[in-house]
């Protein structure tokens, strides 16, 4: 099962998140990081960057790209991926990959599997979800096997991503995503949440059925999960009580 903590806001989750990186980072500074791209992260970012420690070895894989925006554009996710992490917490730009920028489109996803495969695999997959249930850009249906590849955004994705836009017309239609298969393959996976707009997607893949209609449900088939949520995130959790009960009794050696 999956360890829930029910953090006060934001900043305690990137603290919380950025010591499980730097842990990480301590036993192994070439460690490779799975980077998620949104607003979920971005406390994570701030708190790593506030502890000022040496990344400059670590790798990083981001989990999506969106496909059919211009080079350099400022919402791409190797801009954002650029401004947000890599400038920030002092990574080396040529260690970070971004699907869909190692060469042609075609090709991309098994590219993408060949270089994660090569760098032997995500140590700590970093994560948000989408208020349809999606991680990374895996929308309901998605199979639990699924790789890298290029997918169809839901319309419901766009319009919440329409933010980052002048307009809803302008978020592409398609992007490429590590798939749930992928994922699973990480080694470590920490899902974050905040807002109660993502009260309904924790609650599935906590504790729904682990079915493709809740991509989010994939985390209940993989053995290191540490999913990190505000109350209002956690307010459709039936269990929450015992999650409390746990984290608090949890024996300090463990780490996350
Ligand atoms: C981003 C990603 C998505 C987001 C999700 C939540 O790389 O993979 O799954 O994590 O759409 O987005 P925010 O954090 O903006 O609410």
């Amino acid at each position: 099962m999956a360890e829930i903590v029910i953090v006060k806001d934001t900043a305690e989750a990137g603290e919380l998140a950025a010591d499980a990186i730097l842990a990480l980072v301590a036993r192994r500074a070439d460690a490779v990081l799975g980077l998620a791209t949104g607003s979920t992260p971005l406390g994570v970012w701030r708190a790593l960057a506030g502890r000022r420690a040496d990344l400059s070895r670590a790798r990083g894989f981001a989990l999506d790209e969106y496909v059919g925006l211009p080079d350099g554009h400022p919402e791409s996710y190797r801009a954002v991926i650029t401004r947000e992490v890599v400038e920030p917490l002092g990574l080396d730009e040529s260690l970070v990959a971004v699907p869909g920028h190692l060469g042609p489109i075609e090709t991309a996803g098994e590219d993408y599997e060949l270089a994660i495969r090569a760098a032997g695999g995500v140590d700590l997959q970093v994560l948000g979800i989408g208020t349809d249930g999606h991680i990374g850009f895996n929308e309901p249906g998605s199979s639990f096997e699924s790789l890298t590849r290029v997918k169809t955004l839901t319309q419901q994705t766009r319009r919440d991503n329409a933010r980052f836009f002048a307009s809803v017309d302008e978020v592409p239609v398609n992007c490429i995503t590590q798939g749930l298969g992928t994922i699973r393959r990480a080694r470590h996976l920490v899902l974050l949440a905040f807002g109660e707009g993502k009260a309904a997607a924790i609650a599935a893949a906590v504790e729904g059925p682990v079915t493709a209609s809740a991509p989010g449900s994939a985390i209940q088939l993989h053995s290191h999960v540490t999913v990190i949520v505000d109350e209002a995130a956690a307010s459709g959790l039936a269990n929450v009580d015992y999650y409390r009960y746990a984290w608090a009794n949890k024996p300090e050696w463990e780490g996350l």
